[in-house]
């Protein structure tokens, strides 16, 4: 796979490609059933992933929930009643607009081809627009395009839909003929546009023909719109209030890519915050500030993020108001969290479609209505690629030396501190083996005694480990160890005992929160 990079952005050089041969290599992210070519951009978190994963997850639920006494978390399921997204609009507008080369029947989203005036050569086989690179065909031909690339044009019967009517029809016949195909060249010979829909189909019950169609859902949302009522009743919540969720979300993506960067399962982190319909605005500028200092406090570089509005075109179907995060990634500023105004659409709907009132009673103004939902929704996979491509550098040593650090703000880091015996000899690995036992439960704790105490140093800069203790002579006459700092290369002296406590401390100072 190769991944295009934006050399403006001030990450080091060909980064995506490194972050993807780095990931594999240091157990952070596998590409699924890779042992059979892999399946459509879908990947496996490996140990230091699922650990990265897991940090970006509990500080977001901590910040999300556990800082407020008027939100709480659920935990839907991922099918749901194929009514719920009839309701949301799902089924009829949540597609994409497609176009296909006529040449050599590759798939792309509008807006991913660009538009060319000189005579640019083809880059035949290399990445698709916006630097996503066609997926090589999959065995069990999960790729969207697997269709076109045996050469049969889209149809309804191979998930196609109708035909979508653009409304500048004259500029759009002359954009489409000075655009050129991204992978074979071929300039103007485009079909035009069709939606797609991108919510996978599974069947629910034992006879396939008889069973029912469902979907696995697209966003996590929806599962909280439609226990609004639960949760109001069985916790008398009053507004304003919300509810939090972390989950699996599914999309049959048409031009996945960039590595983890938009996958066809991916997990997501969303808010659903109820507030009354006046008060909206209001809550949408606080949710929209405060979502950007949770994202400064993981550490990640404030001049690589910014505020993006969605302007008329932009806005999903649901939404009132849509502002992105955006990161500047190798590849360009890219969305990986937005701050939407759904207004009261989702309630409406699902309120019109079960026929069960999703209104809320305001006792003290002896007032019904419907009320407003603003949502913040984080993809947590693409967050996670956020950190890992922020945190990734390269340290020149000097005669064609590097020393590659991963800087995570120690409060993501995967291993939270390393404990080597200096060498294996006159107790040491005793006095670090229980050190670190001492450690774990707390703490992820690695124990490494292999090697030298150079190349151990390595081994953990590139893990993103904040912290190495290392037991060496001294401590056998004062029970003290060494505390070598990843980022400031800095050594101190902390008491054996108070190791434990050093660190939780170093750790939490470093998850300061959003307030
Ligand atoms: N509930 C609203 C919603 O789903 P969205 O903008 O479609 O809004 C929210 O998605 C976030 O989910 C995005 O900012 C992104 O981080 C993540 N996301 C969406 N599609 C994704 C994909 N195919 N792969 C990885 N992450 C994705």
């Amino acid at each position: 796979m190769t991944v295009e990079s934006d050399t403006h952005s001030g990450h080091p050089p060909d980064l995506m490609n490194k972050l993807v041969s780095f990931a594999k290599r240091r157990g952070f992210i596998f590409k699924s059933s890779e042992i059979y070519g892999g399946v459509g951009s879908v990947y496996d978190y490996g140990p230091l992933g699922i650990e990265l994963k897991n940090r970006i997850q509990q500080l977001w639920w901590r910040e999300m929930v556990y800082r407020h006494d008027n939100i709480v978390g659920i935990d839907a399921g991922i099918l749901m009643n194929p009514e719920v997204w009839v309701a949301s609009g799902h089924v009829g507008a949540f597609s994409d607009p497609l176009i296909e080369c006529r040449s050599c029947h590759r798939r792309f989203r509008v807006e991913d081809v660009p538009v060319k005036t000189g005579g640019e050569a083809p880059r035949s086989g290399s990445a698709a627009p916006g630097g996503a690179a066609p997926d090589s065909a999959a065995p069990g031909g999960v790729a969207p395009d697997s269709a076109a690339r045996g050469g049969a044009a889209p149809s309804d019967a191979d998930g196609a839909g109708t035909l979508a009517k653009i409304p500048e029809e004259e500029e759009e016949e002359s954009l489409s003929l000075a655009r050129q195909c991204p992978v074979c060249g071929t300039r103007g010979q485009w079909t035009d546009p069709r939606n797609f829909n991108l919510m996978f189909k599974t069947f629910m019950g034992v006879v396939e023909n008889e069973a029912a169609t469902v979907y696995l859902r697209p966003e996590t949302a929806q599962g909280i719109f439609v226990n609004f009522r639960n949760v109001q009743d069985s916790l008398r919540q009053k507004i304003p209030f919300g509810i939090a969720q972390v989950g699996k979300a599914f999309r049959n993506e048409i031009t996945p890519g960039n590595f983890i960067f938009r996958t066809r399962e991916f997990e997501q982190m969303e808010l659903q915050f109820f507030v009354a319909p006046e008060s909206a605005d209001e809550w949408f500028e606080r949710w929209k500030a405060r979502r950007m200092r949770w994202v400064e406090s993981l550490g990640i570089r404030p001049e690589r993020l910014r505020f993006h509005e969605h302007g008329p075109n932009e806005v999903a179907h649901y939404c009132k108001c849509a502002y992105d995060i955006q990161y500047r990634f190798p590849f360009g500023w890219h969305e990986f969290e937005g701050i939407h105004n759904r207004t009261d659409y989702d309630l409406g709907r699902h309120q019109e479609h079960s026929g069960k009132k999703l209104e809320y009673f305001d006792q003290a103004a002896n007032r019904r209505y419907v009320p407003y939902v603003i949502e913040t929704s984080a993809g947590l996979s693409r967050t996670l690629l956020v950190a890992l491509a922020d945190a990734y550098d390269e340290e020149d040593l000097g005669g064609g030396k590097k020393r590659v650090v991963l800087r995570l703000s120690p409060a993501l880091a995967p291993v939270q501190a390393a404990v080597f015996p200096l060498v294996k000899k006159d107790g040491m690995p005793e006095i670090a083996e229980k050190l670190a036992s001492e450690l774990r439960g707390s703490l992820n704790i690695v124990y490494d005694a292999a090697g030298s105490i150079g190349r151990r140093y390595r081994r953990q800069d590139e893990a993103g480990t904040p912290f190495c203790l290392t037991v060496d002579g001294q401590t056998l006459g004062d029970e003290t160890v060494t505390v070598r700092d990843r980022d400031t290369l800095v050594q101190s002296r902390v008491p054996l005992r108070g190791a434990g406590a050093y660190l939780r401390e170093a750790i939490a100072a470093s998850a300061p929160g959003a307030d």
